[in-house]
């Protein structure tokens, strides 16, 4: 099959030596297990003013209009599920004990597709938040039996356990993410139009310390005349392609030893 655009050998080489990966990914890689992205041409924000759902001042001014557009959103990705894209990542991260994947997608897809600790940069849609006690718990009914949702211990309002603009992200999730972006050797940028910080800048941290920084996307970012290389194309596409030949480099599990051991027999 002839390879996707840019995989060359060389970059499946340096990739497969990696001693550290970081993935990051945004709403491109769930677009096509059929999620809208937030803005492409059928992006979400193209259809309303964010200021007018994600933000704390909306809810506060109207939280049964915000529950009832996270609700629509829930149930669109209830009836979806994770693709390739989403089981390449979590194939990787099954053989390689040094991957972190860090995602600013609120989908709950990469879990479903098997990765075991996503750091969740922006929280979860299927996560609600007590508005007075902070504690967070899994929303089981979709649709919503009731709107707006009220903390069952408490009887407040709860809130979607997603970071809204303006708010600040989670600090654990943050710390986590920007240690990843930091200690790699290597980061891979899935499906971010990397225009909101501060998830936007990781990339920029891991080629400040020396990471190999290759984002896969249908087209050219803000950051790609920043980083290594740009792989155009569907992540669906590019990534099933990059892992296999990641780990048949590697020898089918990715780990410092092992890609030196690769790395031996192949001289
Ligand atoms: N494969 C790879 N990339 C894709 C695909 C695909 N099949 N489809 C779309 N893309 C790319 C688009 O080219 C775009 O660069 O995915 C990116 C999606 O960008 P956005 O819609 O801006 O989503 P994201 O980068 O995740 O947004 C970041 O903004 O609104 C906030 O909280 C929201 O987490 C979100 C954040």
């Amino acid at each position: 099959m002839e390879p996707a655009a840019g995989i060359t050998e060389r970059l499946v080489e340096r990739l497969s030596c990696a001693a550290r990966m970081t993935i990051l990914t945004g709403a491109g890689v769930s677009h096509e297990s059929g999620v809208p992205t937030f803005r492409g041409e059928d992006g979400l924000w193209g259809k309303y003013r964010a200021e007018e759902l994600a933000t704390w001042r909306a809810f506060e001014a109207d939280p049964e209009l915000v529950w009832r557009w996270y609700d629509y959103r829930r149930q669109l990705i209830a009836d979806v599920n994770p693709n390739p894209a989403h089981l390449a990542i979590a194939r990787l991260e099954s053989a390689c004990d040094s991957v972190v994947l860090v995602t600013q997608n609120v989908d709950g897809l990469h879990a479903r597709a098997g990765s075991t600790a996503p750091v969740e940069l922006h929280g979860n849609i299927w996560r609600a938040r007590c508005t007075r006690e902070q504690t967070t718990l899994h929303l089981p009914d979709n649709p919503l039996s009731e709107i707006p949702p009220l903390c069952p211990k408490c009887g407040s309002l709860l809130r979607p356990d997603v970071v809204w603009f303006g708010e600040p992200l989670p600090n654990d999730a943050y710390e986590r993410a920007d240690e990843a972006a930091c200690s790699c050797d290597a980061m891979l940028v899935v499906g971010t139009s990397a225009m909101v910080r501060p998830a936007a800048s990781l990339p920029l941290v891991a080629k400040h310390n020396g990471a190999l920084v290759v984002e896969v996307n249908v087209g050219l970012t803000p950051i790609s005349a920043l980083i290594d290389a740009t792989l155009v194309g569907k992540a669906g596409d590019v990534l099933p392609e990059l892992v296999d030949r990641i780990l048949e480099h590697t020898g089918g599990s990715k780990s410092p030893s092992s890609a030196e051991a690769a790395e031996t027999t192949s001289r």
